[in-house]
């Protein structure tokens, strides 16, 4: 019965060992000085207790010494959890630059994830171990969270962007997968697994889906679905810039700012064309709010960071 009881979940990735380790830390320092207060205490009771009726008490008009020790060692305490804290957190916001890309979408009341190779499936995430994955995330409806206790991974999908996590799982199995933001009726049906494997295992899960058109492919299709070629074609002369190599780059404004092509600044513009337009051009894009899905947001985006590789339009 004690076998399954379990204080924490089991530790699967880079991550959680050193998240845990802060943790404990933590826990170690605030049942020290718990355990110090309530031995003063009695302490204090039976040595400074009332020995007589007409005892009275000396006033100590404070001092110096212990006064600066409360507050020196309170200080460096915080100081040591505050560095520590932000070190792993900094660490766990940035994803390294060789990451997989992974796409997620949150939607009532599953996970849609997109590989890049185009696979494509729901509530499971197949992932390569000791391999840096990064996850972009956007929503089609509210707010959902995806959260893999066993990586200490949790992240908000939030309406009107995208946001992103990053893990490397370090053993392979399956791990569950939790939406912690309540989300409406069936929220907690929201599960499913992450499933990491050997890399040799994971290209053969790989290679044995239907549906292994890449997401850059898919994603041209409903650029020219959309018809934005007829406007973004790689000439002179243009309504609208060439998308070509334009991932990743900085790009002037209309404003005189500059702003990096991201995956954001592709979705803001294909929502809301007018709020960043690029240097040289009229405001005249249309929005496409309404008519184009999350998921096929991300193919698209898929699509012009394909050209950012040196492919044609
Ligand atoms: Cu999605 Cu809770």
């Amino acid at each position: 019965m004690f076998k399954e009881f379990k204080f924490f979940p089991e530790q699967a990735s880079t991550l959680a060992g050193e998240v845990d380790l802060l943790f404990y830390f933590l826990i170690a320092v605030s049942v020290f000085f718990s355990s110090l207060i309530f031995f003063l205490i009695y302490v204090f009771a039976v040595r400074y207790r009332r020995r007589s009726e007409d005892e009275k008490p000396q006033q100590i008009p404070g001092m110096l010494k212990l006064e600066l020790a409360w507050s020196i060692i309170p200080l460096i305490l915080t100081m040591i959890v505050f560095v520590w804290g932000a070190t792993i957190y900094f660490d766990s916001y940035t994803p390294p630059k060789d990451a997989m890309e992974v796409y997620v979408v949150g939607k009532q009341w599953m996970w849609h994830i997109q590989h890049p190779t185009g696979q494509r499936e729901i509530n499971e995430l197949h992932i390569p171990v000791n391999q840096p994955v990064k996850l972009t995330m956007a929503t089609e409806d509210v707010i959902h969270s995806f959260y893999v206790p066993a990586f200490r991974v949790k992240k908000d999908v939030v309406p009107g962007r995208y946001t992103t996590m990053w893990f490397e799982a370090t053993k392979t199995g399956e791990f569950h997968l939790f939406c912690a933001e309540y989300c409406g009726t069936k929220h907690s049906a929201m599960i499913g697994k992450v499933v990491v494997q050997e890399p040799a295992a994971y290209q053969d899960w790989l290679s044995g889906g239907t549906q292994n058109e890449p997401l850059e492919v898919i994603g041209e299709k409903k650029f020219q679905q959309f018809a934005c070629q007829t406007c973004h074609a790689d000439k002179p002369n243009s309504r609208g810039p060439s998308l070509v190599g334009i991932f990743g780059e900085s790009i002037k404004l209309q404003n005189g700012q500059s702003v990096v092509v991201d995956e954001e600044y592709i979705r803001e513009s294909v929502l809301e064309p007018n709020s960043k337009v690029a240097a040289g051009y009229k405001p005249v894009m249309p929005t496409f709010k309404g008519q184009v899905s999350e998921v096929s947001l991300l193919q698209i985006t898929a699509y012009i960071k394909s050209l950012a590789k040196g492919g044609s339009n």
